[in-house]
């Protein structure tokens, strides 16, 4: 792992919220720094896992309008609306608006991994959203204790997308108003997909990705069962920087 901004002035506490953002707004400078994962519009995904390692924070001491994010989520094919688990560096209030919290915010620390699995319950259409956050030196020495929790969440709820099935994943770094990215390279760890397909050429050519800034990903391996399902498996997924590779 790259270190971060090693001297840091202020260290920025991180919150960790779940949310789902619907339409998105007039949000000033929102900005997408993404890669996708994903075995095309008719491969529905049945389950998605990853493990972030929060950056070092931002140099900013004031986090007002310096909206700075990160998420894994999923997307459905006919609709950019997201299933998202959020850390964002607004304390108190949701990162993302308009934002539904499905969960009370819990303070994370630079260093700490944010275990995130979501599971389709394939029987009944319903997702499992569940994460452990385990405190890194930071955390640590913070004082905090390990945690975990989880819902289920049925889309069918969701008025933006109404139920319809998930096919692309995403691992992304979102900004807003004055949020630059300043915080250093933001890795993600053990990514699973897991999607109704057997077709594997996405794992090995994937994740995908814009070209103008700089992110790497270890090669995609996979295997596939008997009921059709193929998991695909990256050690290692890391937004490097906004400049070009
Ligand atoms: C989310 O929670 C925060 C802090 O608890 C609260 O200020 C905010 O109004 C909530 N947002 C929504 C959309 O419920
Ligand atoms: C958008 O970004 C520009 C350039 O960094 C900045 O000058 C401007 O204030 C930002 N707008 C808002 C509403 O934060
Ligand atoms: C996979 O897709 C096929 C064809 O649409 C469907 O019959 C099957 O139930 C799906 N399996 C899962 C686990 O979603
Ligand atoms: C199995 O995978 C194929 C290829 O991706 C897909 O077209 C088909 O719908 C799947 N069938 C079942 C029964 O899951
Ligand atoms: C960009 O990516 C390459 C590997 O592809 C790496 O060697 C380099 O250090 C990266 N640059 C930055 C600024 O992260």
């Amino acid at each position: 792992m790259k270190s971060t901004l090693p001297h840091l002035s202020a260290i920025l506490l991180l919150t960790f919220a779940s949310l789902i953002s619907s339409t998105i707004g007039d949000i000033a400078n929102l900005t997408f720094y993404g890669v996708w994962i994903g075995a095309g519009p008719q491969a529905i995904i049945t389950k998605f896992e990853s493990t972030l390692v929060l950056p070092g924070g931002s140099p900013d001491q004031s986090p007002t309008h310096d909206v700075q994010a990160f998420w894994p989520g999923m997307e459905p094919a006919k609709s950019n609306a997201v299933f998202q688990n959020v850390i964002t560096n607004q304390g108190g209030g949701p990162g993302e608006c308009p934002a539904t919290n499905l969960t009370e915010q819990m303070r994370v620390w630079p260093g700490d991994t944010v275990k995130n699995v979501f599971t389709l319950d394939i029987p009944n259409g319903k997702w499992y959203n569940n994460w452990v956050v385990t405190p890194g030196e930071q955390g640590n020495a913070a004082g905090q204790q390990p945690f975990g929790g989880g819902f289920e969440f049925d889309p069918a709820f969701d008025t933006e997308t109404k139920g319809a099935p998930y096919t692309g994943a995403l691992l992304t770094i979102e900004l807003q108003e004055l949020g630059t990215w300043d915080f250093g390279s933001v890795m993600w760890q053990n990514v699973i997909l897991e999607a109704n397909t057997t077709e594997t050429k996405w794992c090995t050519d994937g994740p995908s990705g814009p070209k103008n800034w700089n992110w790497t990903a270890s090669p995609g391996t996979f295997s596939t069962s008997d009921k059709n399902l193929t998991t695909c498996y990256y050690a290692m997924i890391v937004l490097e920087s906004p400049n070009p590779n």
